[in-house]
């Protein structure tokens, strides 16, 4: 097991020098297990903020210049370095953010993984060539090359959740893609994100090309998103914070990931067994902290007493405890996000709903908690609850679980389970989401899968391919022969 590193700073990275603040001031990162220091990150200030953007943008034209099969070679390069510290970053999640062990290493194997795909993906990006004569007054004497060309300095912008495959999925298609990058990890999160920016530099990293600011969100955040040398944003985390920034960044381009609402909608003839066990692994894994979590289930009330009593024996099941005691569902990243939650629950329960099952409130540790007769009154039927608690809604027709799914304000993913896959195809034509999936719970993978929301869950488009996509702009050359 890893030894502690309570009085350790983890410095942040300006031209492939470690560094701490001009001032010496840090921000102490907290443990979700058991509340002790795990370590420290430098608390930038905006002058340093400043000073690393202008370095990034200085080394721009030079890293646009590279042949892009040299930028792949560096994320190949990257992605085994990453591998080698596996043990070290993976142990780094689970203090940090409170995943178990084994989910800590998985996300950097998955990491590379992602890395190594996105080295490939990246070579196959081209332009196009387009003929005049297609328009009236043109000839085939006009002629366009399309290029791809990069943004410039991207803005990348973290969660906690995923401190760093949710990172390294916006660097690496900047980065092969001939982008330069100012990375701002999640505060909760950045040790484990400045632990994945040193397996960049030791797959050799040119100066400059990525440099990393530190620091509460609240105090840097705005500046950065504001500094006129930031050409492109690609943000995850809440959807307040993406609208905010979306408003402020104002003219150049931005691709928002955010939250979500995601239901699981079972249908009469759905597989119930299957049904209940995707429902419980897509809700209540890492303690339902996934913007994919399933955050709501809209059963017909025909089979909802049965699929309740099946979601409530596996949810039963499940351990409860610490990251550190590898239990199924951990505590909360923090307090204020455990409050909010016994907030919707409590909420429910003033306005009727029926408690299934209530789990435990120590601090921020929440067992899973199942809420049954939602109704449309109820906070929790809307807001988005990041946390172990699921709520049934039950409806009469398939109809009005699609009516009820589309009046709400996120449209991340939504589950159908049913065993007529005509009719799953006929209601996925009518949610309103960036994803259904078909008798499965709701997820991001594979990496490769466009990965995108609607309305209120997001903007643009991520997963490998598209990650790379919208990292590049066309750029027009006319020869007019
Ligand atoms: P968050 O509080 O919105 O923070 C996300 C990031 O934004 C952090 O790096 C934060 O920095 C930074 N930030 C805060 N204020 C900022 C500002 N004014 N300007 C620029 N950056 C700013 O979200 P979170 O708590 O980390 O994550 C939970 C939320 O993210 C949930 O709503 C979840 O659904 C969503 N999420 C969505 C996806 C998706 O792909 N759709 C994936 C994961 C999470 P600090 O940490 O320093 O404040
Ligand atoms: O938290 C948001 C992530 O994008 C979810 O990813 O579905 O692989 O857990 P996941």
């Amino acid at each position: 097991m890893m030894t502690r590193k309570t009085e350790d700073v983890f410095e942040t990275l300006l031209n492939n020098q470690w560094i701490g603040s001009e001032s010496g001031e840090t921000v102490p990162i907290y443990a979700p297990d058991d509340h002790e220091v795990v370590g420290r990150v430098p608390a930038l200030s905006q002058e340093e903020v400043d000073k690393a953007v202008q370095h990034t943008a200085e080394v721009q034209e030079a890293w646009e210049a590279r042949e892009g099969h040299e930028r792949s070679e560096l994320l190949h390069r990257w992605a085994e370095e990453l591998e080698k510290m596996t043990d070290e970053i993976g142990e780094m999640i689970h203090l940090e953010v409170g995943k178990t062990l084994s989910s800590g290493k998985s996300e950097v194997k998955r990491t590379a993984q992602l890395i190594r795909h996105t080295a490939e993906e990246g070579l196959r990006t081209h332009g196009s060539f387009i003929q005049g004569d297609a328009f009236p007054g043109a000839t085939k004497q006009t002629k366009a090359m399309v290029q791809k060309v990069p943004h410039g300095v991207v803005l990348a912008i973290s969660p906690f959740n995923y401190p760093v495959n949710l990172a390294a999925s916006k660097i690496a298609p900047a980065l092969i893609t001939g982008n330069t990058v100012i990375f701002k990890p999640a505060t909760q999160g950045a040790i484990s994100g400045l632990l994945m920016v040193q397996a960049l530099v030791k797959a050799g990293l040119p100066e400059g090309v990525l440099n990393v600011v530190t620091g509460r969100g609240s105090v840097i955040g705005d500046f950065i998103v504001t500094h006129p040398l930031i050409d492109m944003i690609t943000f995850t985390g809440g959807t307040d914070t993406g609208k905010h920034i979306a408003k402020k960044a104002s003219m150049i381009p931005v691709v928002l990931e955010l939250g979500g609402k995601d239901p699981a909608i079972v249908l009469e003839d759905a597989d119930l067994d299957q049904a209940a066990k995707e429902i419980v692994s897509g809700a209540f894994s890492y303690s339902g902290q996934r913007c994919t979590a399933i955050k709501r289930v809209i059963v017909m009330d025909r089979v909802a007493d049965e699929l309740v009593e099946k979601v409530k024996d596996i949810v039963s099941a499940l351990n409860v405890g610490t990251s550190r005691e590898d239990a199924s569902v951990t505590p909360m990243i923090d307090q204020k996000a455990a409050d909010n939650v016994t907030r919707l629950i409590d909420d429910a329960r003033s306005k009727g709903a029926a408690v299934i099952l209530e789990g435990v409130k120590e601090k921020n540790l929440l067992g899973p908690t199942l809420l049954d007769h939602v109704t449309e009154d109820m906070a929790i039927a809307w807001e988005e609850q990041f946390g172990p608690v699921l709520p049934f809604v039950r409806v009469e027709s398939e109809q009005e679980a699609i009516q009820l799914e589309k009046r709400n304000e996120y449209g991340l993913q939504a589950s159908v389970f049913t065993k007529n896959l005509e009719n799953a195809f006929a209601i996925s034509d009518k949610l309103n989401v960036g994803t259904v999936q078909v008798n499965g719970k709701t997820s991001r993978g594979p990496d490769h899968f466009p990965f995108l929301g609607v309305k209120n869950s997001g903007q643009g488009v991520q997963g490998i391919g598209r990650s790379i996509d919208s990292m590049l702009r066309d750029k027009v050359l006319v020869l007019n022969l």
